[in-house]
């Protein structure tokens, strides 16, 4: 890992932690239901998140926004079609799944951690306000948090910088460099760098940059590592 992407952020007030695929585990309701999937799993695990993003980035730019959920479920409804997979009742049970995702074994630990050393911690993201409500209860981590944000507060998804300035709104910090965003999809990352945060950009899988504006202050391989720069 590169020195100069894994400086001490200086001034920070908040942690702010992106959700999906940065605290809970987006590919765990396929692999729970993958011996009825079959061989096509991980494709359609792979598509599925892949057409969900899209179908956010798309709805944003058409203008014609609808909340996590239904985007959600339009891409998984894709994704069956496109590998021709029928099963009766298997989109309702995926769904359903979703609202239980598997939360990254680091996550509890390492939140709590950052709270002992007095910096706030707030969640911002896509999912809708009823999947995150799910989601962090399921993983027993609803009290760790100050604040669990959605874009449904302002009607528009990630990157938009409508986004980004809803966490220093609700936590009422004047200059976005004091938020320590954390995510572990790049593009997020980067688009949050863009926008003013200093960005740690946690790798739960090897990636490389996207070709966007925005750089991370620091690249880690496990949340845990957080601890050592804020
Ligand atoms: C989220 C998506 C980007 O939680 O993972 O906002």
């Amino acid at each position: 890992m590169a020195d100069d992407l894994f400086q001490k952020l200086e001034g920070i007030q908040a942690c702010v932690f992106d959700a999906y695929g940065t605290l809970f585990n987006v590919a765990s309701p396929v692999e729970k239901l993958a011996s009825t999937i079959g061989e096509k799993a991980v494709d359609v695990a792979k598509l599925w998140r892949q057409k969900q993003l899209e179908y956010t980035w798309l709805r944003s730019l058409m203008g014609v926004h609808a909340d996590f959920w239904v985007v959600t479920r339009d891409a998984l409804d894709h994704t069956l079609e496109v590998h021709g997979i029928t099963e009766a009742g298997l989109a309702d049970e995926l769904m359903t799944l979703y609202l239980k995702l598997d939360v990254f074994e680091d996550v509890a630990a390492t939140v709590q951690a950052i709270r002992a050393k007095g910096k706030r911690c707030a969640i911002l993201s896509n999912g809708s306000p009823s999947m995150l409500d799910s989601i962090v209860r399921h993983a027993g981590i609803e009290k760790l948090f100050d604040h669990v944000l959605s874009v449904e507060e302002v009607g528009i998804y990630k990157p938009s910088r409508r986004v980004y300035r809803l966490a220093m709104q609700r936590l009422q910090i004047q200059d976005a460099p004091s938020i320590c965003f954390i995510s572990a999809n790049s593009w997020d990352a980067q688009a949050a760098a863009q926008f003013g945060y200093q960005v740690v950009k946690l790798s739960r899988v090897a990636t490389v940059p996207d070709r966007i504006p925005g750089k991370p202050v620091a690249v880690i391989d496990g949340l845990g590592k957080l601890l050592q720069l804020v």
